[in-house]
């Protein structure tokens, strides 16, 4: 390994990296600080992501780097009453996942507290800030004071990023994109765990995904990128582990933001489909346990399923949307289930071409669909239709019979065409048999937590 010397000359440290030498803490964070005060070039910027790209990091690298991004802007400071209670979960993105909705209102119902900066949908997946909006007068932006307001009385909040915390991954994410530089292990694991890091928690959960409806498509390329985050979290100081979860089919029965809502809303009152409950519970058991407030998952499985059963958690919601300023009628109406969020204009049903059992439902087709007919954005500030989307009348595992209308749905303008139709008609596979088994298939911890194994009870 090469050793570093202190560097104040840009060309230099890219040029280190460039040459594949190991880059000094003092020379991350030259380059770090050149990003935020913005006195180093973009095209210099562009180089160094490549350089870093290419010739990847080490974990002190990119340890360092992430502590530098985090240092960046604001980090968020809580009350002492707070301590070890602070708690929030991630994940890589995922075709109806609306998990962040139901985790944090049950997880603040079980007494932490839950500041979560969550970001919108880019792309085929969904994001909860989307969704979050689809609910009149819900504000995703929120001042530090107002998030330990919010946490005080409340317990927990979603907001979106704000311009002074990690001002550094907003410059750097922002060339990686224009640069092909995303796909760099180093550089997601620091734009990631910077961000957490930069909201003091204690405990952290990341749902890395696998499958065809997420980034990594193999189990092993997830694993790989759930051990580098989890490796970097706790070197940072948070406690972290990461679930890996499958993602081929739609979670839940709802895609698109306004229905996401009303189906977040059912789980939250212990009638939510079994494999939104199932991944709910099991990520917030691992939260639980962490922090100390369940002697052991199954205690933290169960505390999460209670507060699901006996309305805290709805309750917890509720409270959530009024102090982001949902009017406390729209609230109260919202989650007794009635009809507050706007209903597209249009629904169309589809009929099963065959009889059987459905083995899969596809989600990336589902979620291109969707997409196209307005759910999703291209660009980021692009105008989305929240009330774009579908409902699956029918999911895996159950019985189907030629005929039987097994998907609804919900669009405006641009109107359903016959090619998206026909893409819906081919996610639908039905078989003799379905696949079972837990979303989740594997827990990655560091070695002190018991290092990797299946850690959620069936
Ligand atoms: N999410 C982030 O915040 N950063 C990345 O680099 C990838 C996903």
């Amino acid at each position: 390994m090469c050793t570093s010397q202190p560097h104040a000359n840009v060309p230099e440290i890219i040029g280190k990296k460039r040459d594949k030498m190991d880059l000094s803490a003092e020379e991350i964070g030259y380059f770090v600080q050149g990003v935020t005060k913005q006195t180093i070039q973009e095209s210099q910027i562009g180089a160094m992501l490549m350089a870093i790209r290419l010739q990847g990091m080490t974990k002190e690298e990119t340890m360092n780097l992430t502590k530098e991004m985090k240092n960046s802007g604001n980090v968020l400071q809580w009350p002492k009453d707070f301590s070890g209670l602070v708690v929030d979960k991630h994940s890589t993105g995922g075709v109806g996942d609306k998990v962040s909705l139901i985790l944090a209102p049950a997880l603040a119902a079980c007494g932490c507290k839950v500041p979560m900066i969550s970001g919108r949908g880019l792309g085929h997946t969904g994001g909860t800030l989307d969704k979050l909006e689809s609910i009149p007068g819900f504000n995703i932006t929120q001042s530090p004071e107002q998030m330990k307001d919010i946490l005080k009385t409340v317990g927990c909040c979603i907001v979106g990023q704000t311009a002074d915390l990690v001002p550094a991954d907003k410059k750097l994410y922002a060339i990686r994109d224009v640069t092909s530089t995303v796909d760099s292990l180093p550089l997601i694991a620091a734009s990631i765990i910077s961000k957490k890091g930069a909201e003091s928690l204690n405990a952290l959960i990341l749902d890395v995904k696998y499958g065809e409806g997420a980034l990594y498509k193999e189990i092993h390329g997830a694993r790989e990128l759930a051990q580098y985050l989890v490796d970097v979290g706790n070197h940072l100081g948070i406690q972290t582990a990461a679930a890996l979860s499958r993602m081929d089919n739609p979670i839940g029965r709802c895609v698109g933001n306004s229905l996401e809502v009303i189906e977040s809303i059912e789980c939250l009152k212990g009638k939510g489909p079994k494999d939104l409950e199932e991944l709910v519970s099991c990520l917030g058991s691992h939260l639980l346990h962490m922090c100390r407030k369940a002697e052991s998952l199954k205690a933290g499985e169960k505390a999460i399923k209670d507060v699901l059963k006996d309305g805290s958690a709805l309750a917890k919601f509720q409270a959530m949307l009024v102090a982001q300023g949902v009017t406390t009628d729209k609230a109260k109406d919202l989650c007794q289930g009635k009809e507050v969020l706007t209903r597209a204009k249009k629904q169309e049903e589809l009929k099963a071409q065959a009889g059987g059992v459905v083995q899969a439902i596809h989600s990336l087709p589902v979620a291109e669909v969707l997409h196209e007919l307005g759910a999703g954005r291209n660009q980021p500030d692009e105008p989305i239709n929240w009330s774009v989307g579908i409902e699956l009348l029918k999911t895996v595992g159950d019985k189907i019979n030629k005929g039987d209308p097994w998907i609804r749905i919900h669009f405006e303008n641009p109107p359903l065409s016959e090619k998206q139709m026909s893409l819906l008609q081919k996610s639908l596979v039905i078989g003799e048999k379905a696949q079972e088994g837990p979303l989740v298939t594997e827990i990655i911890q560091t070695q002190s937590q018991g290092g990797k194994g299946h850690s959620c009870p069936p």
